[in-house]
């Protein structure tokens, strides 16, 4: 009955978030907040799972803030679960659209894609990378289409502004060959909070932040693992030129920051910048190589956003900056998502899985291959 409504009507769609987090901190939990809010059209947040602060971690700090957060939440029809398969996820939704937000730790994101497609979503929406490895995104991505449930990517730069005009400017340019576009991506780590960062994104720089920009490159510029002739380390030099950093903290060794051209077998060159310490932000620019001339440089949040920004940033001084930064497109992606999934349509510009496993394998092929160059 709610599915034909919804189709009579156009309807709504249940959004689960799996995988909350804490308040300013969790991806989901953001998400979450969106659609709380009523930001998100034609969406609304029917359940959330939260494996950790609801279970082992209850009686933490965080698992009580947590809780105290969750009896709001429950005031305004949002059901709670403490695992996927509870037997009741979307047991309250309103239409037949039911899309699984995933945002847990990327290590446990197969789990509980799995048990969301066995838990009746319809749909997923699953955050980068989306998997650890090639193999299990892979695998993924052929038990979503043999269960004929559509996933969508929440890499949110292939649906921004900014890139629509360096992709523009680039393929609108003249000799190809000369043409170089840099995508650049800053995270507001410091050194103090760095360690952390290592061991919170365990997949690493090139399969966690850069993942972005490698996903543009795979998406719009047709790099693929399999067709990169060149891998150019840039040396550090001044804004947004932050050389590659590897280094070893609490054990682990990663990437503070990454600056590479890759090129590939057409001699399309786009330029990955990422520097988990310089500010927060992003923006593409296209460069005539050639001449030096500057085609088309554009930041994602400038003008009136940036103000917005900035007055977000002083009422939630706690909160991950990238929250707010990207709060447009945040919000944008979960719209665009809920209204195709109602219509049965395929969301323009919204990244694949496949395109997420060409992404990783990218990734993968890279990371050694960085590390190579830097052990000479
Ligand atoms: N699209 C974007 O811009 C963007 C930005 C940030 C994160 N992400 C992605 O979102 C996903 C979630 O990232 P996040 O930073 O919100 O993760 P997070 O670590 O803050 O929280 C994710 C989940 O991890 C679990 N967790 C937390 N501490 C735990 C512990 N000690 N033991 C066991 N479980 C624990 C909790 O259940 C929590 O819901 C990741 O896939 C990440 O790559 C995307």
């Amino acid at each position: 009955m709610g599915e034909m409504i919804s189709s009579l009507t156009g309807g709504e769609a249940n959004y689960a978030i799996i995988g909350c987090g804490v308040e300013g901190r969790g991806m989901g939990w953001y998400h979450a907040l969106q659609l709380l809010n009523g930001e998100i059209p034609r969406a609304r947040l029917s359940d959330v799972v939260e494996p950790f602060f609801l279970g082992a971690g209850k009686d933490l700090p965080p698992g009580k803030a947590f809780a105290e957060m969750a009896a709001k939440w429950k005031a305004k029809g949002v059901q709670f679960h403490a695992s996927v398969d509870s037997g009741s996820l979307f047991s309250g939704a309103t239409s037949g659209t039911k899309i699984a937000l995933i945002a847990g730790r990327t290590c446990d994101n197969p789990g509980f894609f799995r048990q969301a497609i066995k838990a009746g979503a319809t749909h997923i929406l699953l955050e980068k990378p989306g998997a650890p490895t090639v193999g299990e995104l892979e695998a993924m991505a052929r038990e979503a289409r043999a269960a004929k449930v559509p996933v969508y990517m929440g890499f949110i730069k292939n649906i921004s502004g900014y890139v629509e005009g360096a992709l523009a400017a680039a393929n609108g340019a003249a000799g190809a060959e000369a043409v170089e576009t840099k995508l650049v991506s800053r995270n507001d780590y410091t050194e103090a909070t760095l360690e952390e960062c290592f061991e919170r994104n365990a997949e690493g720089m090139l399969k966690n932040m850069a993942i972005h920009e490698i996903a543009l490159a795979c998406q719009f510029w047709g790099m693929r693992a399999d067709n990169i002739t060149d891998v150019i380390c840039n040396a550090k030099g001044g804004k947004d030129s932050p050389g590659c950093d590897m280094r070893t903290l609490g054990g682990k060794t990663d990437f503070a920051s990454v600056d590479v051209t890759l090129v590939n077998s057409s001699g399309t060159k786009v330029r990955i910048s990422a520097d988990r310490c310089s500010g927060d932000g992003c923006c593409a620019t296209v460069t005539d190589t050639s001449n030096g001339v500057v085609l088309y440089s554009q930041e994602m949040v400038g003008g009136e956003r940036a103000k917005k920004v900035a007055a977000e940033a002083a009422a939630h001084p706690n909160w991950f900056s990238y929250l707010y930064t990207q709060a447009e497109e945040y919000a944008k992606l979960k719209g665009v998502c809920a209204a195709h999934a109602l219509a049965g349509t395929t969301p323009p510009g919204v990244a694949t899985i496949e395109i997420a496993c060409e992404a990783l394998k990218l990734a993968e092929w890279l990371t050694p291959e960085l590390q190579k160059k830097l052990k000479k």
